[in-house]
């Protein structure tokens, strides 16, 4: 085995969200997601093992401690899309969609089929958690499946076999099924890897509806919500707010084909939707 390469894997944060998307395309069967071959994604791969590897409990707990006290400044929800949008790619001539593009296209499907305004404003703000790769972040530390650590991991996780090379795999406590915790100790919790899902939902929690924090905190958490992993740790309220996360989970992979959002003429009703659910700015 190769020693592990520090070195950013993907070309672009986006082509892990392209990659899920890929492998949930639209209609296509669930068994299949497993089925493919690192030599044809090697960038993914990598990145992959990277995150399985390298996300421990240590290194959870370590994130949360440097992150949750919010302490990177304040910021109101679109200074904070601009600056996720400052991540620009010029490695992919095949697109010319923004970072705040993805959020809007995502949004505005879910304002067309009619959605309440707080599921509409869910869309827009999903991804800002990506702005921990701004702060210096690897990607495998922002983006990627996520999955409970400190407890045995799903066959059900993408590249699962990336784990073998994980610390947490060695200690005798974390690969017991419940680990430490306890049977339907709830998710709330558990500790999940960390990414941008983690980051975002603590950021604008005390601003938002439950089921919106739901789905901002595991949008990611594709081994749970479609795949029914972890069901073992769930409490009966998270598995009836996991509706909501699979609720969103569609706009969020298959909005991207959508036409590129005409920003003048629907920033106003954007304005007036953050107004309504945030102050001016709030703690990152
Ligand atoms: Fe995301
Ligand atoms: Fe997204």
């Amino acid at each position: 085995m190769n020693s592990l390469s520090t070195k950013n894997p993907l070309k672009n944060l986006d082509d892990w969200d392209d990659f899920v998307a890929s492998r949930y395309k639209e209609g296509k069967a669930q068994e299949e997601f497993r089925n493919y071959d690192p030599s044809a994604n090697p960038g993914v791969a990598e990145f992959y093992r990277q995150n399985h590897t390298l996300q421990t409990v240590d290194l959870v707990q370590a994130k949360k401690q440097e992150y949750l006290p919010l302490g990177k400044g304040q910021k109101t929800i679109w200074e904070a899309a601009e600056f996720l949008n400052s991540l620009v790619d010029d490695s992919d001539p095949d697109t010319d969609l923004t970072q705040i593009d993805h959020l809007l296209q995502t949004s505005e499907a879910i304002r067309k089929d009619g959605h309440p305004r707080w599921f509409v404003l869910t869309g827009l703000i999903h991804d800002l958690g990506k702005v921990l790769c701004l702060y210096g972040e690897p990607q495998w530390a922002v983006v990627g499946d996520t999955f409970p650590v400190g407890c045995a991991y799903s066959d059900k996780i993408v590249f699962y076999e990336y784990f073998r090379e994980n610390p947490d795999s060695q200690n005798p406590l974390y690969q017991e099924l419940y680990g430490i915790y306890g049977p339907h100790c709830g998710l709330d919790n558990v500790h999940m890897s960390w990414g941008h899902d983690e980051y975002i939902y603590h950021v604008t929690k005390s601003y938002l509806p439950e089921p919106a924090q739901y789905m901002l905190r595991y949008h990611s958490f594709y081994s749970a919500h479609r795949h029914g992993a972890y069901r073992h740790l769930m409490s009966a309220h998270d598995e009836a707010m996991f509706q909501w996360v699979r609720k969103f989970n569609p706009y969020d992979l298959y909005s991207k084909g959508a036409a590129k959002p005409n920003l003048p003429e629907i920033l106003p009703y954007y304005q007036d939707l953050i107004a309504e659910y945030f102050p001016d700015k709030i703690d990152w």
